[in-house]
């Protein structure tokens, strides 16, 4: 397949286009390396994507690239450039939300139909979009009721992806990922804070009692169940992507103690606004359509991302 990766040098696109790239697939990858966390991390990131020429790479914004000549025989686009990160969305930084996560989705999706090659446009949404929930574990019939401005746009992410396939039967399936962890998580994140203050014998930040619980997902779970969303997924639905378990974060960092053979330092700060109590994600949507089941327990993901941190840092 030749497949589209937005989002390529970040986290998760990067995960997902070295899959494709090792699977044999021609991959153009698109990403505009934004400063919202270093970009020498973004660019060690696609160091990361096996050397082939089945890869190239196109350092441009969704919103001002001619989009014509990426998308050329594509057949599947993973649309995951985005805004990420739920607690900078408040006050000026929403705009930057707005562009990267609506008006480009938007632009990619104008030039996207009407193509005879495309069958499947998957998109990254969130499990943020459910916000506080009403029930655990959350289906996806649940009627989404974002907590924070990021939640806010990638619902109109989502939205739009579901509109063009209703109006212009582009082949649109969300996938709702929850909080995905694993080695080159941003740094934003609280693994990769969490795990960086543990190494460097730091006090880490609590946001809140710490007793705020997350469906965590391993990321090569994450890729698989989204080259599986490529195959099998059905056009206008939504998925919850889910690891499978449900942790509190000081469960989360008293794991970690226990592989640093210490306890770690902490100290607790005001909870954040937009931060959800609670996530938990009814996977079996995801099982029954797209065959697939997370793998990784918390406790072997979080080791496989403390050595990897451990192993660039010393
Ligand atoms: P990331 O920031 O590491 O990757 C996103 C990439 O998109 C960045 O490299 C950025 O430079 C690029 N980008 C942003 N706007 C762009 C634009 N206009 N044009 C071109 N490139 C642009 O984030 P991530 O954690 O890998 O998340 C990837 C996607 O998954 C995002 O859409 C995010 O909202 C979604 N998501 C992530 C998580 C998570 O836990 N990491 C959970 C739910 C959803
Ligand atoms: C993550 C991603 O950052 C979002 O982009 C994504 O959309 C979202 O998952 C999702 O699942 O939809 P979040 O759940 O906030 O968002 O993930 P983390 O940044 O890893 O935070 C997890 C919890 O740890 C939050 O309650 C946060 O307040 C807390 N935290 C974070 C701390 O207590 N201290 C920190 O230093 C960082």
């Amino acid at each position: 397949m030749k497949a589209l990766v937005t989002g390529a040098a970040g986290f998760i696109g990067s995960h997902l286009a070295s899959s494709l790239v090792s699977a044999g697939h021609e991959v153009v990858g698109i990403d505009c390396l934004n400063p919202y966390y270093d970009p020498s991390i973004k660019r060690a990131n696609l160091h990361s994507v096996p050397q082939s020429d089945r890869f190239t790479f196109i350092e441009a914004d969704l919103n001002e690239l001619d989009l014509d000549g990426p998308l050329k025989d594509v057949d599947v686009i993973f649309h995951l450039a985005g805004q990420p990160g739920v607690r900078a969305s408040w006050g000026d930084g929403f705009d930057g939300y707005v562009v990267d996560n609506v008006s480009a989705t938007q632009r990619l999706l104008e030039a996207a139909k009407g193509s005879e090659s495309i069958r499947k446009f998957v998109y990254a949404s969130s499990s943020s979009i459910y916000g506080d929930a009403e029930s655990f574990p959350t289906r996806e019939s649940e009627v989404p009721r974002p907590v924070s401005p990021y939640g806010v746009t990638k619902l109109a992410g989502e939205h739009l992806v579901m509109l063009y396939a209703k109006a212009f039967d582009l082949p649109g399936v969300a996938l709702r990922y929850f909080t995905i962890y694993g080695p080159r998580q941003r740094p934003d994140m609280a693994f990769n804070r969490f795990i960086r203050a543990a190494i460097v014998g730091e006090t880490v930040e609590i946001f809140g009692d710490g007793l705020q619980i997350r469906e965590f997902t391993y990321v090569e779970d994450c890729v698989r169940a989204t080259l599986a969303a490529a195959e099998f997924g059905k056009v206008g639905v939504a998925y919850n992507i889910g690891g499978g378990a449900q942790t509190s974060i000081l469960e989360v960092i008293d794991l970690l103690g226990e592989f640093k053979g210490k306890q770690i330092d902490r100290v607790h700060l005001e909870s954040m606004k937009g931060d959800a109590r609670r996530t938990m994600a009814d996977t079996s949507r995801c099982l029954t359509d797209l065959g697939v089941v997370s793998e990784v327990s918390l406790r072997d993901g979080l080791q496989k991302q403390f050595s990897s941190a451990l192993e660039a840092i010393t």
